[in-house]
């Protein structure tokens, strides 16, 4: 299966940067078996979509506001970001769920808002480390699924662990395979057949060194990169290896 490699750039990335990332993946992203993302700050998309222009890398926002317009200083609609060149949306990321009190309900407004936009939603879910010491990572795992994703949800799942974004520490291959088991079975559950086949991203210190082995995973489906997608060649080394796990044989 084709993988998709998202990178998540934060609050990263003045005007100077985001050329300077973005021109080595567009000559680096051709004839890759992969789709490549990059989420860069709301500053960027407008620039950064005439950089990418006729290259397979896509952009995408890291939010959204759930109404199309109206008196709410300092939000973006999902049409205005579709406008500036995006095509994804990172909805409903912990960072904002903890440092915005975005809840399951805002996260599924969005998610709403975002398909009525054209933007293809990548829906974050995952457990803090006090949920996983008290084993309680599949419960709130569940029940941030069920809340975040409307019944017809069509778009991309990330099972991020909070404990793992940003710390360099990645949940080992067990426990990523063990949860995306889990958020297969629970997408099956609550959406029927789509949930089948929708993509569930791994993300939290995904590295060059380590995505061979978590794309090769049952059930992971690409990775959502915050950190490392803020240096080019770490960013294409970690789509190379989504494309080695993935691509088709070559015929001899
Ligand atoms: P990280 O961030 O790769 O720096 O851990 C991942 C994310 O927050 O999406």
């Amino acid at each position: 299966m084709r993988h998709l490699i998202a990178g998540n750039w934060k609050m990263n990335g003045r005007l100077e940067d985001g050329s300077a990332i973005a021109v080595p993946l567009r000559r680096g992203a051709d004839g890759l078996f992969v789709d490549l993302v990059i989420c860069p700050p709301a500053t960027l998309l407008l620039t950064l979509s005439a950089v990418l222009i006729g290259s397979p890398v896509m952009l995408g926002a890291q939010d959204c506001h759930a109404l199309p317009h109206g008196a709410h200083t300092g939000d973006l609609s999902a049409a205005m970001l579709r406008d500036a060149g995006a095509t994804w949306a990172i909805l409903g990321h912990s960072e904002r769920r903890a440092n915005h009190g975005e809840t399951d309900a805002m996260v599924q407004a969005k998610v709403q808002a975002a398909r009525k936009a054209g933007l293809r939603p990548i829906v974050c879910v995952g457990e803090t480390e006090a949920d996983r010491a008290a084993g309680r990572q599949n419960a709130v795992v569940g029940a941030q699924l069920i809340g975040s994703l409307p019944a017809d949800f069509e778009g991309v799942v990330a099972y991020e662990p909070v404990w793992a974004i940003g710390t360099g520490r990645t949940a080992t291959e067990a426990d990523v395979a063990a949860m995306h088991a889990y958020v297969r079975a629970s997408l099956v559950r609550h959406l029927g057949l789509p949930g089948q086949t929708t993509r569930i991203l791994y993300g939290g210190s995904v590295k060059p060194s380590n995505a061979g082995a978590l794309l090769a995973l049952p059930d992971v489906g690409g990775a959502l990169v915050g950190g490392a997608s803020l240096n080019a060649a770490d960013f294409l080394a970690i789509a190379q290896a989504a494309h080695e796990v993935a691509a088709p044989p070559v015929a001899s």
